[in-house]
């Protein structure tokens, strides 16, 4: 065992997972071992931090069943700063899995951005992120700590769809608006882990914070779509093209996506690394170069009204009682009750997790031509859909993708940028779709078709 006051100069893991025994923690580690001491790997050395020896031991074990692999355990409690200090000194990146990120993030990424640490987390709490890029992007840049959140299901599947889905929009054609569909799908039963349910009753609670927090920061600038908004639309949709019904999702995955399109637009060619190769410059030169900016929203989708029913009234359940503290004490003294099951204390079995996918529908319009964008009641007429599909979302693709992140972060640190707090998009994006494609997360191009008429979005 390390101790956790160590200080080393050079690092002596190439990455830690701190939180390494919670629910999601456990299986990052399976998904990081598939990868530990293989020839093409670059992760060689891996140690898993928390607050239990007994309880990441046992992870290890579940994780790979003896022998066990060479990975060492580290103690470290996120209330403990000098403990985060001396895992940012031994590591060269750091996976965090504790949540919810509002309670136990921020003295996570101040370490990193004070040591120099690289940083990936799987947060889905827009409040969390936007907070650490207002407080630590300028530090992050001078120290060389790289800080990137959301590398789980929220929001690598909507960052990499969107940019797979502008991509397919060939000049003269640009898109225009997109919405993505997000439809889970299971032959069992499917559940989510209480700390994900918690961090979502926690950020509609403190939503008024967020609201506080973006009125005291610089405006956004404006992203230069072509062509005026999408309109409303119905708040209950059907879609015909792909047969299903669906409703708004006020998750972080369109927040994120904006945040990649501006800073791309502040950098057409995206980021430049510290000490980048000439491939690398030309290969981040063209992937930038062939996306587009479009407005984009997410919905959930159910092939069922009954299902759509059940979303909206777990919506309202969680937007009425997570206001109030009694309401919230229900909320979370019964998640399975105001959920309809969808959370649990315990978490999904294994065998819901083999039983569940996601298929996330990404329906484009745009124009033909960019000419046609500035005309008069200018309409869409063209339509592009693509898809990307993958394993149960939670704690099989969410430990895929920041694994990948991970795996691009050591194998590709100069062509990254120096510092800073980052969404996964610009960062990740000329790399991290083949890479999801090679570890059961596809990507497919549906349809290009041209509109008429009042078919037209
Ligand atoms: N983006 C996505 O799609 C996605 C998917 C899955 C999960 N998540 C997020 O990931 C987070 C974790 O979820 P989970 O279901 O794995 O939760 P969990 O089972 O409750 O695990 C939490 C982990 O954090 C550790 N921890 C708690 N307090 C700590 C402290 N003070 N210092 C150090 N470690 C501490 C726990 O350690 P002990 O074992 O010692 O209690 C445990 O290892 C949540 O915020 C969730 O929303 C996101």
């Amino acid at each position: 065992m390390q101790t956790t006051q160590i200080q080393n100069p050079i690092p002596l893991y190439d990455i830690i997972i701190l939180g390494a025994s919670g629910f999601t923690g456990k299986y990052v580690v399976k998904e990081a071992l598939k990868f530990l001491n293989i020839p093409s790997s670059p992760l060689k050395t891996l140690a898993l931090a928390g607050r239990s020896h007994e309880k990441l031991t046992k992870t290890l074990q579940w994780a790979a069943p003896p022998p066990s692999p060479d990975v060492s355990i580290i103690i470290a409690d996120t209330t403990d700063p000098a403990s985060l200090l001396s895992l940012c000194n031994q590591t060269k990146l750091l996976l965090n899995c504790v949540g919810p990120y509002r309670i136990h993030g921020e003295p996570v990424v101040a370490a990193c951005a004070s040591s120099g640490c690289d940083y990936l987390d799987i947060t889905g709490e827009s409040e969390f992120m936007e907070k650490m890029g207002a407080k630590y992007h300028e530090k992050a840049g001078e120290t060389g700590s790289l800080i990137v959140s959301a590398c789980g299901f929220d929001s690598i599947p909507a960052e990499m769809g969107v940019l797979f889905n502008t991509r397919q929009w060939v000049s003269p054609a640009v898109p225009n608006h997109l919405t993505a569909y997000v439809s889970l799908e299971s032959d069992k039963r499917i559940v989510g882990n209480f700390a994900t349910y918690e961090s979502a009753v926690l950020a509609v609670a403190n939503m008024d914070e967020l609201q506080e927090l973006r009125r005291s920061r610089p405006r956004k600038p404006t992203l230069a779509i072509p062509g005026p908004p999408p309109p409303e639309g119905p708040s209950i949709e059907y879609q015909e093209q792909i047969g299903l019904r669906a409703v708004r999702l006020p998750s972080a995955d369109a927040i994120v996506v904006q945040r990649t399109l501006v800073t791309l637009m502040d950098n057409p060619r995206g980021l430049p690394g510290i000490k980048e190769s000439p491939e690398h410059t030309e290969k981040r030169e063209a992937y930038w170069s062939s996306v587009k900016p479009a407005h984009f929203g997410v919905k959930i989708a159910s092939k069922s009204l009954l299902g759509i029913y059940r979303i909206i009234g777990v919506g309202i359940f969680i937007g009425l009682l997570s206001r109030i503290s009694f309401g919230r004490w229900l909320l979370l003294k019964f998640p399975s009750f105001f959920s309809f099951g969808w959370f649990r204390k315990t978490g999904p079995s294994e065998e819901e997790l083999r039983s569940a996918s996601f298929k996330m529908w990404f329906v484009g319009y745009g124009f033909s031509d960019s000419s046609l964008a500035s005309e008069t009641n200018s309409k869409p007429d063209m339509q592009i859909i693509t898809r990307v599909t993958g394993p149960e979302i939670g704690y099989v693709t969410t430990p895929i993708s920041l694994i990948q992140c991970a795996l691009i972060v050591l194998s590709q640190r100069k062509n990254l940028p120096k510092g800073g707090v980052y969404t996964p998009g610009i960062i990740f994006g000329p790399d991290l779709q083949e890479r999801l494609q090679e570890n059961r997360v596809s990507f497919d191009l549906v349809s290009k078709t041209t509109l008429r008429g009042p078919t037209a979005a």
